[in-house]
């Protein structure tokens, strides 16, 4: 039986199919590498000394879906297909709406055909909006999302109640992820933004290597302990082994839909994470203090003991390995 990854060459998916693989899982890469590369399937394989079943489709595409769950034996789903960029968001909502949305929906629709029950998606703590309180639990109120992304992520969290409400043999685990950041220690496998990146540690590294001047600190002013964002960021080798935990979860509990943030726990500041980096690699990262940006919150982080009770997962790489593994990718 096989463990479907839509988006599995994306930055998050191409880690979890290398931590499902070493788990002894069988997986299924399905990508259209609208934001990931071929070559990534090969530097999966490289790591893990394993090989795999790949289709190049759009997950949206039910009659390449269909195939796919034809040919195969697929006990699992889950969901990294979708666009993830809050800026081109607000500038493009139809195609987020529809991608994450529309694809999403098609996943369910052919696994409902098939009988396949146990889903996994990707959702994100953006779903927490301005969060009610911090360390923020999964009880915490959700909505107010301030971007097209963050509300496609919340949507189909609903869609998800109801599909789950309506027939409860259904086996799903929403994982709320704080920050993603780092790589694998391997470097083969890391985050590709297109263009200039907009989240925090892909910019320091690209400042770090001299590809980008200075970082702009989108604000000093914020009630924190330095004045800029506190956030969770956490390794992404913890990240997808937490995906790995939630499969087994699925695999041995009764049916159910859980909800569980993967965060570390701990906040960090922009400043601190632009002196860790510093610290890890001995480059300087030369910033300046900018206006804040639209839709920033001051401080989120995790409380990510029902992930510990109840998958037995909790992060363990540090901040420095974190910052190691980024500039370790960016120089391969
Ligand atoms: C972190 C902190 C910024 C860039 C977003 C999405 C979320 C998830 C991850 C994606 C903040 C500050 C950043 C810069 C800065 N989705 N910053 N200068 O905003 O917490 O989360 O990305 O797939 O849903 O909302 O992450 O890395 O953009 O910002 O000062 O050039 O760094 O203000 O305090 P964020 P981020």
């Amino acid at each position: 039986m096989a463990i479907l990854l839509p988006g599995g060459a994306g930055y998050i998916g191409s880690h979890t199919a290398v931590e499902l693989l070493n788990a002894g899982k069988e997986i299924i890469i399905i990508d259209n590498y609208s934001n990931s590369k071929p070559q990534v399937l090969e530097e999966i394989k490289q790591i893990t000394g394993k090989d795999f079943k790949s289709y190049i489709m759009d997950y949206r595409d039910k009659e390449k879906l269909e195939k796919v769950f034809r040919e195969n034996k697929i006990e699992a789903v889950i969901n990294f297909a979708g666009y993830k960029a809050v800026g081109e968001s607000i500038e493009k909502p139809l195609e987020y709406y529809d991608n994450n949305i529309m694809g999403a929906i098609a996943l369910l629709e052919i696994m409902k055909k098939y009988e396949v029950n146990k889903f996994i998606f990707s959702s994100s703590a953006t779903v927490y909006g301005e969060p009610e309180k911090i360390p923020i639990t999964e009880d915490c109120r959700t909505g107010g999302t301030t971007n097209p992304y963050g509300n496609t992520k919340l949507f189909i969290e609903q869609i998800l109640k109801d599909v789950y409400n309506a027939d409860n043999t259904w086996d799903i685990c929403i994982l709320r992820y704080f920050n993603p950041v780092g790589a694998h220690e391997s470097g083969k496998i890391g985050e590709e933004p297109n263009g200039i990146p907009n989240n925090l540690m892909p910019y320091i590294a690209r400042v770090a290597v001299g590809q980008l001047e200075q970082l702009s600190v989108f604000g000093d002013d914020y009630d924190t302990p330095d004045g800029t964002g506190v956030r969770d960021y956490i390794h992404v080798v913890d990240l997808a082994k937490g995906h790995v935990c939630a499969l087994e979860k699925l695999e041995k509990e009764q049916k159910g839909l859980y909800i569980y943030n993967l965060g570390t726990g701990t906040g960090y500041s922009v400043l601190d994470m632009v002196r860790a980096f510093e610290k890890a690699t001995g480059k300087t990262v030369p910033y300046k203090i900018a206006p804040r940006r639209a839709g920033d919150i001051a401080s989120c982080y995790a409380d990510p003991t029902k992930a510990k009770q109840e998958l037995g997962w909790e992060a363990t790489k540090t901040l420095e390995d974190m910052c190691k593994d980024s500039w370790n990718y960016i120089q391969h």
